[in-house]
C-alpha cells in the first residue's frame, strides 16, 4: 500500500509539526537533518533535534555529513539515544554551507563515497534500516540519480527517496518525474517520489508517471497538515477530512502551538510558531494583519487574543 510520508524539513519540521502531521494521516515522518559530526562531539543542541513524541511512529532520523567513519559513529549514537525506526542519510541538501563541506547533495558527485557511507552506516546501526534521500543530480549536465541510487542500494539502503530536482535548481520548477521513474526501474528497493506534491492530482501524477512506491510531502503540508488525509481520500477513497476554517482553524493552530509549548517551552515555541501560524492563516481574510501582529506576540495569551479577534 502506498504510504505518504512527511518530508524532513530543517527549521520547520520539528517534533510538534511532525506530530501534527501524524495526527492528520502521515504514514511516517523524518527528523530535521542532524550533523553526524556534531553528534559525535556531543553537541547538546544537536541531540535535542533527535527528540520525538510517541505519536511520531515510524520515525526516521536523518543525518548529514561526508566522512563514513563519523557518519557511522554519529548514526550509532543517535540510534541508541533516540531509538528511531530507521536512519536516513541526507544526500540532497543544496545549501552552500553544507555543500562546501562535501555534504548533502555534494555527495552525489562521489558515487563511490555514497557506497562507502551507506555501507558503514548500515553496518553500524544494524538491524535498523537505513534509507537515503537524493536529488536528480547536481545540475542539468550531471543527472546521475540512477548511478547514485544503485550505489546506495549496493551499500545496503532499504529505501530511496528521490526529490526530482538538481542541486542547482534548489526548489524551482519543474520536478523531473522521468528521473524518479528511471531510479524506480533501476533499483529493487522501494522508491519514494518527492517534489511538488500538493493535491490528489499531483500525488496521482507522481505515482502514475514514476511508478514510485510511496510519496513524500514537504512544503505542501505547511499550514495544511490535513493534506495527508486529503490525498489519501482522493487516492484510496478513505473518508475526506473536513478542511478547518474559522473556529476549527483556530483550534488547529492552538493545538499545534500548545504541543510546541509543551515540547520547547513558551518563549521558543512562540518565536518558532510565527511562520507556522502565518502558513495556517495564508489566504484567509486579514492574513497579512494577523501575520504582522503575531510577529510581535511574545506569549500564548497574546497569540490567542490576536487569533480570537480575527
Ligand atoms: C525549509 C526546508 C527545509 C528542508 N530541510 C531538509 C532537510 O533537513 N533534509 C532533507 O533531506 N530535505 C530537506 N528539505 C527538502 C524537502 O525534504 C523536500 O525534498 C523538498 O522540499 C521537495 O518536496 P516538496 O516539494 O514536497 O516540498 C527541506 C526543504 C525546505 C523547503
Amino acid at each position: 500500500m502506498t504510504k505518504i510520508f512527511f518530508a524532513p524539513m530543517a527549521g520547520v519540521g520539528d517534533s510538534a509539526f511532525r506530530t501534527v502531521c501524524m495526527r492528520h494521516g502521515a504514514d511516517g515522518v523524518t527528523s530535521e537533518m542532524i550533523s553526524a559530526k556534531a553528534t559525535v562531539f556531543g553537541d547538546k543542541k544537536t541531540l535535542e533535534l533527535a527528540s520525538r513524541t510517541n505519536e511520531e511512529t515510524p520515525f526516521a532520523l536523518q543525518i548529514f555529513g561526508s566522512e563514513p567513519e563519523i557518519m557511522a559513529k554519529g548514526a550509532k549514537i543517535l540510534a541508541e539515544k533516540a531509538r528511531p525506526d530507521s536512519i536516513d542519510i541526507n544526500m540532497g541538501c543544496p545549501v552552500n554551507k553544507i555543500v562546501k563541506n562535501g555534504e548533502g547533495s555534494a555527495l552525489m558527485k562521489r558515487p563511490e563515497l555514497v557506497y562507502e557511507i551507506v555501507a558503514r552506516v548500515t553496518e553500524a546501526v544494524y538491524p535498523l534500516p537505513v534509507t537515503v534521500k537524493i536529488r536528480s543530480g547536481i545540475d542539468e549536465n550531471s543527472i546521475n540519480a540512477v548511478e547514485v541510487a544503485l550505489m546506495a542500494e549496493k551499500g545496503g539502503a532499504s529505501m530511496l527517496t528521490v526529490h526530482g530536482r538538481t542541486r542547482s535548481q534548489l526548489y524551482a520548477p519543474p520536478v523531473n518525474l522521468d528521473i524518479i521513474r528511471e531510479v524506480k526501474r533501476a533499483v529493487s528497493c522501494p522508491v519514494v517520489g518527492n517534489g511538488d506534491i500538493v493535491s490528489g492530482e499531483t500525488a496521482l501524477k507522481m505515482l502514475k508517471e514514476t511508478g514510485c512506491d510511496h510519496l513524500m510531502i514537504g512544503r505542501g503540508a505547511l499550514g495544511r497538515p490535513w493534506i495527508f488525509n486529503e490525498i489519501k481520500a482522493e487516492l484510496f477513497g478513505t473518508e475526506k477530512p473536513s478542511i478547518p476554517t474559522g473556529e476549527e482553524l483556530f483550534e488547529e493552530i492552538l493545538t499545534h502551538l500548545d504541543l510546541a509549548i509543551s515540547l520547547k517551552g513558551e518563549r521558543q515555541a512562540i518565536m518558532e510558531s510565527r511562520a507556522q501560524i502565518a502558513w495556517y492563516v495564508k489566504g484567509t481574510k486579514g492574513a497579512a494583519k494577523i501575520r504582522q501582529r503575531i510577529n510581535s506576540a511574545s506569549s500564548r495569551e497574546q497569540v490567542v487574543e490576536i487569533l480570537k479577534e480575527i
